[in-house]
């Protein structure tokens, strides 16, 4: 954070200020008049105004409190000239940050700028800080699971989240990797800003490198017209590019450049293009193995991992399947214009016996087509998925763990209904005290 919005009405008192200003490395912008130096000032603005206070038409003190209209929070240092410290002195009492006396003197001026930018830039990460905890609520409805893994993965998102750093996502198909890029995206300070997915398996091998970096009109045979590649038009946003290790291998090594120059070329032109985006990725299988096997460049990896997310498989989160199921099955229901009927515990225990190799898109596709069924509710899991468990046979869960995991649902669900008051789980499961306890115990429950 470095902005000085420079107001003063006297030409050498402002550029000799903004010179000194300049050499301190500060980014000055410098008016005679307030009433232009205001259109400027938008709330968290990343800087802090030095004003002169006796200027014509709008004064210090009157500019001042138009500033703190629009953020109170604002330093604002007043520029005092002799005869007008009983002026400072009240702007002050009226929330200006503090005043520095002309002639200034420029070691003095530059502190007192120094810590006016300090206080400014704890005031901007506190306020980010409050925002990105009510976007993180936002989060719950994009990304749903509440699961110990889960609620783990999300705290790490909204940490990283803010930042500017790349990451690689990686989990096996249809775990949400791409909820995850987009929330990520959500949760930025880029959020206003493009948001563009490229899925690099999806695209012709030779159609690759057009669509990163964009073509002129005749760079190869059949390029019609010119094309802006996903690269330029992310420009300032977040590029998320899905089954990176798809990429060709010569591609992969023009992205390495064009993310350590930061610039790029488009095919069948010589002028360079800067570019700026954060870059989002995400794999499905083992990056080391991608790389022994040449898929994947090393030193492209590096690059993209400087956070490296894993977004677990379903079976390692059995908790959240009720909560993904009652959240597809709204979708659907919605979608469909259907009812939205809600399973029966003995089809959540073979939903949470059964091992989802297709993650949560499989749970999702599951639920759409449960809606759709046309058999009573209490047949349509049953029926959907025995084809897959009766596939999975041998590998499949045993009769026991079935019934402990079922066990285990009924138990967490009482105590989350009763507010985990044990008195009322004991009557509405009606076991005895002591084999609650043992039951918790061995399932790893808490009250809350
Ligand atoms: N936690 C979640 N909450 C809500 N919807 C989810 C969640 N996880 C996945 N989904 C939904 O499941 C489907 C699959 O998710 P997604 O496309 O993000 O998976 P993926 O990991 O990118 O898979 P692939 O490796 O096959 O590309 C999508 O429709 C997505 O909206
Ligand atoms: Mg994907």
């Amino acid at each position: 954070m470095n902005k000085v919005t420079l107001v003063d009405d006297e030409k050498s008192v402002r550029d000799s200020a903004r010179q000194w200003l300049e050499l301190s490395g500060f980014e000055v912008l410098s008016f005679e008049d307030a009433s232009k130096a205001l259109t400027t000032i938008t709330k968290n603005y990343e800087g802090i105004v030095l004003s002169d206070v006796k200027m014509p038409g709008l004064d210090g003190l009157q500019f001042q409190k138009k500033i703190a209209e629009v953020d109170p929070d604002l330093p604002v240092v007043l520029f005092t000239g002799h005869g007008d410290i009983a002026m400072a002195v009240e702007a002050i009492r009226g929330g200006a940050y503090d005043f520095v006396e002309k002639p200034f003197d420029p070691e003095r001026i530059v502190e007192t700028i120094k810590r006016a930018l300090e206080k400014r830039q704890l005031v901007i990460e506190n306020r980010l800080l409050k925002q990105a905890l009510v976007d993180s609520e936002g989060l719950d409805s994009r990304l749903v699971g509440s699961s110990v893994p889960m609620r783990s993965l999300k705290k790490e998102m909204t940490h990283i989240a803010p930042t500017i750093a790349n990451v690689l996502i990686l989990g096996e198909t249809g775990t949400g990797k791409e909820v995850v890029a987009r929330s990520i995206h959500k949760l930025s300070h880029r959020n206003k800003k493009n948001y563009l997915a490229l899925n690099c398996a999806a695209i012709p091998v030779n159609m690759a490198e057009s669509e990163l970096f964009g073509h002129e009109s005749g760079a190869f045979t059949g390029a019609q017209g010119k094309r802006i590649g996903k690269l330029e038009a992310a420009n300032g946003g977040t590029l998320f590019l899905d089954e990176l290790s798809s990429m060709p291998i010569d591609v992969q090594g023009k992205l390495l450049r064009a993310l350590e120059h930061k610039e790029i070329t488009r095919l069948g032109s010589n002028t360079l293009r800067p570019v700026e985006f954060r870059l989002l990725s995400a794999m499905n299988e083992s990056p080391q193995k991608a790389i022994k096997e040449g898929r994947l460049r090393e030193d492209l990896y590096f690059r993209l991992n400087t956070v490296e997310l894993t977004v677990p498989p379903l079976r390692k989160r059995k908790d959240d399947i009720p909560l993904l199921f009652s959240f597809f099955l709204e979708q659907a229901a919605d979608t469909y214009g259907t009812s939205a009927d809600s399973a029966t515990p003995q089809s959540l225990a073979i939903m949470m016996s059964h091992d989802w190799p297709g993650n949560v898109r499989e749970l999702k596709s599951m639920t759409e087509r449960y809606v759709l069924s046309a058999l009573p509710p209490q047949e349509r899991i049953p029926q959907i998925l025995s084809s897959s468990i009766a596939g999975e046979c041998a590998s499949s869960i045993s009769l026991k763990d079935q019934v402990n995991l079922f066990e285990r649902h009924l138990i967490k669900e009482s105590l989350a209904r009763h507010g985990g008051n044990v008195k009322n789980v004991i009557d509405d499961l009606c076991i005895p005290r002591r084999t609650l306890n043992e039951k918790m115990s061995k399932y790893d429950l808490k009250r809350q």
